[in-house]
């Protein structure tokens, strides 16, 4: 049996190696705190739709083992899966049926559903997800970013203990994509826990609690947002047209990892005192046009981790 605070999702050398050979995720080992909103973070083709089928229960895992809400996946699947609310390639919506009627028709197939309740239960999804509107339109007329609202309602019709989404904001305009992060906020701060794929490190740093990086199928980074962001060492950067000089003089002080730029030469200072840098930059004449502290943007760390850029767009 479960418990609160047990983890809700625990991965164990979780592999899947498709026909033909490719493996797509490589024997990872995931654990999703309890009522955090955690990011599962990778650019394109790492793995992360591939991982989140298997967690579901989609499709079998060619090694490893996956326990949702402290049950093994997938014997305990009709037991476990009415208390997950999922996201995953889109719904199939009858498109000559409003919002609402499709909704409707999810939940009566889903056999834990009150029928008492379900229409009172459909509003209010379809108010949180802000499809109110919409809710009669057919399903045909609805944008891009409508149908993945009404796919996030359809997974909100039920109190969930734990959400997996794979990439709800995509396809959403900057406005949508606001939305959708404050209702994922609001939702775990009701005590569901998230667990959300991503290629955008801004929904990473906006949203989560938590990340894990993957990066060609294997989890190459797993922590809190915060412990992330800490371990980012901040690098002193000074702004000077005197760089030979201004290294030397830096180097002579003990700062390490000194790179040069057109106009720029960094360093990390450790813990070194930086109010004697500036001194001793100006006794040995060097002329100081900029000068500070520069952290490292969490991109700049997932770039690092995984070889790859993110789109950091919206
Ligand atoms: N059914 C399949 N058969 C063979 N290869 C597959 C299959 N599904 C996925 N792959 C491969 O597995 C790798 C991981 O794909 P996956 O869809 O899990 O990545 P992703 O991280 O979700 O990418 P994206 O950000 O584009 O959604 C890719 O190289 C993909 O081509
Ligand atoms: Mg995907």
């Amino acid at each position: 049996m479960s418990t609160l605070s047990e983890p809700p999702v625990v991965t164990h050398g979780l592999t899947k190696r498709f026909r033909g050979g490719q493996v797509a995720v490589n024997a990872i080992d995931l654990e999703v705190p309890a009522g955090s909103v955690f990011g599962f973070l990778g650019p394109n083709g790492s793995g992360k739709t591939t991982t989140i089928r298997m967690l579901l229960g989609l499709i079998a895992p060619t090694a490893g083992s996956v326990e949702l809400l402290g049950e093994s996946m997938p014997k305990a699947q009709l037991r476990v899966l009415p208390r997950v609310g999922a996201l995953v390639e889109g719904p199939a919506f009858y498109p000559f049926w409003s919002g609402q009627a499709n909704l409707l028709r999810f939940d009566a197939a889903d056999r834990t559903a009150d029928p008492r309740t379900r229409k009172a239960r459909a509003g209010e999804a379809l108010e949180r997800v802000g499809l109110s509107n919409a809710a009669r339109k057919k399903v045909r007329a609805y944008s891009l970013g409508m149908r993945q609202r009404l796919a996030i309602a359809v997974a909100l019709m039920q109190r969930r203990e734990l959400l997996v989404l794979d990439e709800p904001t995509n396809g959403l305009d900057p406005q949508g994509t606001r939305e959708v992060r404050h209702l994922l906020r609001e939702l775990a701060a009701d005590g569901t826990t998230i667990f959300t794929s991503t290629h955008l490190l801004a929904e990473v740093e906006q949203v989560c609690t938590h990340a894990a990086v993957m990066s060609l199928g294997r989890l190459v980074r797993q922590s809190t947002v915060a412990d992330l962001r800490a371990e980012l060492r901040p690098r002193l950067v000074v702004r000077t047209p005197d760089l030979g000089q201004a290294a030397e003089t830096l180097k002579s002080l003990g700062v390490t990892d000194l790179k040069t730029t057109a106009e720029t030469v960094e360093g990390d200072a450790g813990e070194l005192p930086i109010e004697k840098f500036a001194a001793a930059l100006v006794a040995a004449d060097v002329r100081i046009h900029g000068f500070g502290l520069e952290r490292p943007s969490l991109e700049e760390a997932f770039v690092a981790l995984t070889g790859e850029g993110f789109d950091v767009a919206q």
